[in-house]
C-alpha cells in the first residue's frame, strides 16, 4: 500500500454497496483522494454510471449468493494481480418489522448480506494480506449493532454479529501489519429509508435528524488515509442536531 500523508494515490480499494447512499459518497470521497476503486452493487445502471464517472471498475454481484466471494476475488486478482489494499464491507440490507412479524426470509437475507458476505470476503482476502503483512478491512456497522431498537430483530442480529467478527479480527490481527476499522453510524439519510417514509412516522428519526452520507464517507476516508503506522479501530458517528426530541429513534 502506498498511502502517505493522507493521499490515496495507488491504494487499491474494493467497495461493496457502492450504488447505495453511503457507498456512493464513500466511492466519491476515495476517488477524490486518488484511490484505485473496484465498486460493487447489484443494479447495473447506477453502478456503471458511478464507475464511469469516477474512473473505477465495476462488478455486479449479489452478495446474498454464498459462492460469490471466491469468484469476486479471482476477478480482482486478474485486474490487479493481488487482493485489494483496502476492503470496505458497506453493502447492507435493512428490514423494519416487529420480531413476531419478521419473515424467516428477511432474517436470512440480513444475515447473508450483512454478516456472511463480509465474512466470506474477509476470509478470501486474509491469506494474501497476511502474507504481505499489510491490508485494511473496513466494516460499516450501525448503532443497531450496539443498541437494540424495536423492529430491528433481523438487522440487529446481523450488525451485532458483524461487530463480533470485527472485534475478533482486531484481536487476531494485532501485530500482523493489517488494520481493521469499524464505522458505526446512527441513522443516515439514504435510500435505505425510502420504503419506510420516516418523515411520516413518529417512531423513526426524520430525514433532517439523520446524518449526511458525506459524514460517513469522511470517516471512512479518515481511517483509510492514515499512515500505515496508525490503526483507527472504531469510529462512532451520531447526529448532533440542536433541539432533538426525546423520542425513541430506530437506527438504520
Ligand atoms: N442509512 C442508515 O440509516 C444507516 C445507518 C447505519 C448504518 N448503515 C449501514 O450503511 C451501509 C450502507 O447503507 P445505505 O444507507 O447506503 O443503504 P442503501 O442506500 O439502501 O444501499 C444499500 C447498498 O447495499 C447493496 N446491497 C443490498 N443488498 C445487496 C445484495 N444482496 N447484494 C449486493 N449488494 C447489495 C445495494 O446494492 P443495489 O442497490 O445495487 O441493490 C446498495 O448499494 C449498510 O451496511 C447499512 O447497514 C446505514
Amino acid at each position: 500500500m502506498t498511502s502517505t500523508g493522507g493521499e490515496l494515490s495507488g491504494v487499491r480499494v474494493v467497495l461493496t454497496g457502492a450504488t447505495g447512499g453511503v457507498g456512493q459518497a464513500v466511492a466519491e470521497r476515495l476517488a477524490h483522494g486518488g484511490a484505485d476503486l473496484v465498486v460493487l452493487g447489484r443494479r447495473a445502471g447506477p453502478l456503471e454510471e458511478l464507475a464511469a464517472r469516477l474512473g473505477a471498475r465495476s462488478i455486479i454481484a449479489d452478495l446474498g449468493e454464498r459462492s460469490f466471494a471466491a469468484r469476486l476475488l479471482e476477478r480482482v486478482k486478474q485486474s490487479w494481480g493481488a487482493v485489494p489494499d483496502v476492503l470496505i464491507n458497506n453493502a447492507g440490507f435493512f428490514e423494519l418489522a416487529l420480531f413476531s412479524e419478521t419473515a424467516s426470509e428477511a432474517f436470512e437475507r440480513a444475515l447473508a448480506v450483512n454478516l456472511r458476505a463480509p465474512f466470506e470476503l474477509i476470509r478470501a482476502c486474509l491469506p494474501d494480506m497476511l502474507a504481505r503483512g499489510s491490508g485494511h478491512i473496513v466494516n460499516v456497522g450501525s448503532v443497531a449493532g450496539r443498541r437494540a431498537f424495536p423492529g430491528n430483530a433481523a438487522y440487529s442480529a446481523s450488525k451485532f454479529g458483524l461487530r463480533g467478527l470485527h472485534e475478533v479480527l482486531v484481536e487476531e490481527l494485532h501485530g500482523s501489519g493489517l488494520r481493521v476499522t469499524w464505522i458505526e453510524p446512527a441513522a443516515v439519510d439514504t435510500p435505505l429509508w425510502d420504503r419506510f417514509d420516516p418523515d411520516r412516522r413518529a417512531d423513526l428519526p426524520s430525514r433532517a435528524e439523520m446524518l449526511d452520507p458525506g459524514a460517513v464517507a469522511e470517516a471512512v476516508f479518515f481511517a483509510v488515509a492514515q499512515p500505515e503506522s496508525v490503526a483507527v479501530e472504531e469510529i462512532v458517528l451520531r447526529a448532533n442536531p440542536a433541539g432533538r426530541g426525546e423520542r425513541q429513534a430506530n437506527a438504520g
